[in-house]
């Protein structure tokens, strides 16, 4: 079966530190309730000049770079975002331009909230199969979010728990038995962000729904490709909560220290916040050839997605 193999990632945060005593100047919280509750300490913002498009093109202008690859050499590029700069151009529209990418490849945004980024890898393997002719075997997928824009900031029920943030990949189309992918979706109104937003969400029932999700979709893609838990070198969860990483970790009875967490430095970057996290996974040199990762998001739509990828070459 032909799967997608890691070949190099790239990550952006922009200019704008907030504490969580930053956000208790704002409304009625404190960083004793943001951290025990979610694990969150501090999250970026954008500062002036900087967008999602600012940040995609930066992430992806990194994986690319490190990838060693050409422009020219790049199939299809898709990018995971619920709060892109445009509706048009699509943020990959924008990056395509940037960097340069041929143009006679689908370029394209997919919105399926925090599962975008393994949404936009499952687009990205279809894309580069339905063109098997096509000798550009290489996909960049990007997820990048600018929530800060979409946040009610006199609402503490939602505006302690988001950032802004992009990480991007360059995947390589290739014989893996070790490959699988698990998309999922179920039309609710749990978490609600109408255009312009603000973000909504009724954190209880998305909780509940997560603590099922999570484990159920990494067993999902466990079982299509015949791996154990074991086999796993890293899980990297959307990084919404830490109790629910947790929660899931010993639902499993599986090993924490697999469970890569990062969401006490940059908050919930919803598309982006695994590709930023296999980005700081592959920048500390912890992503090496062979290595098998299990990648599993959750969250507006409601939707899910797990893949199971191999790092080939080194990611960084
Ligand atoms: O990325 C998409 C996926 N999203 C998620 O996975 C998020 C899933 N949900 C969660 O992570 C959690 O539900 C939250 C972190 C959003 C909330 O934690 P919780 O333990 O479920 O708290 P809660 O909503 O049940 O609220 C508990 C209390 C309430 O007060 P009362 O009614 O008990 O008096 C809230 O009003 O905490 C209060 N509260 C706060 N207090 C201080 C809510 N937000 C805050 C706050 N600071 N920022």
């Amino acid at each position: 079966m032909k799967g997608l193999q890691l070949i190099a990632t790239g990550g952006a945060l922009p200019g704008r530190l907030v504490t969580n005593e930053d956000l208790s100047q704002l409304v009625d919280t404190s960083d004793e309730w943001i951290t025990t509750r979610t694990g969150i300490r501090q999250r970026h913002f954008c500062a002036e000049g900087e967008t999602a498009t600012t940040l995609a093109v930066a992430a992806a202008r990194q994986a690319l770079a490190r990838s060693g690859l050409a422009p020219e050499q790049i199939g299809c590029c898709v990018c995971g975002t619920l709060s892109a700069q445009y509706a048009t151009p699509s943020t990959a529209c924008l990056v395509q331009k940037e960097l340069g990418l041929p143009q006679d490849i689908p370029v394209l945004d997919v919105n399926a909230a925090c599962s975008g980024f393994i949404y936009g890898a499952g687009v990205a393997r279809g894309l580069l199969a339905m063109r098997e002719n096509d000798t550009r075997r290489y996909a960049l997928v990007i997820g990048c979010e600018q929530l800060s824009r979409l946040m009610d900031m006199t609402d503490r029920s939602t505006c302690v728990l988001f950032g802004d943030g992009a990480g991007a990949a360059v995947f390589e189309l290739a014989e893996d038995d070790g490959f699988a992918i698990d998309l999922g979706a179920r039309g609710d109104m749990a978490i609600t962000t109408p255009a312009g937003g603000p973000i909504g969400m009724d954190g209880r029932a998305v909780f509940r729904f997560a603590v099922d999700a999570l484990p159920r979709t990494l067993h999902a893609v466990l079982e299509a490709s015949g791996k154990t838990l074991e086999d796993l070198d890293w899980v990297v969860c959307h990084q919404a909560n830490s109790r629910i990483i947790d929660h899931c970790v010993k639902k499993l009875g599986a090993d924490p220290a697999k469970f890569y967490k990062n969401m006490d430095r940059h908050g919930n970057t919803s598309a982006a916040s695994i590709p930023v996290a296999l980005n700081e996974l592959a920048e500390q040199g912890r992503l090496t050839p062979g290595m098998r990762i299990a990648c599993i998001g959750f969250g507006g739509g409601l939707t899910w997605g797990g893949m199971l990828i191999t790092v080939k070459g080194r990611a960084v």
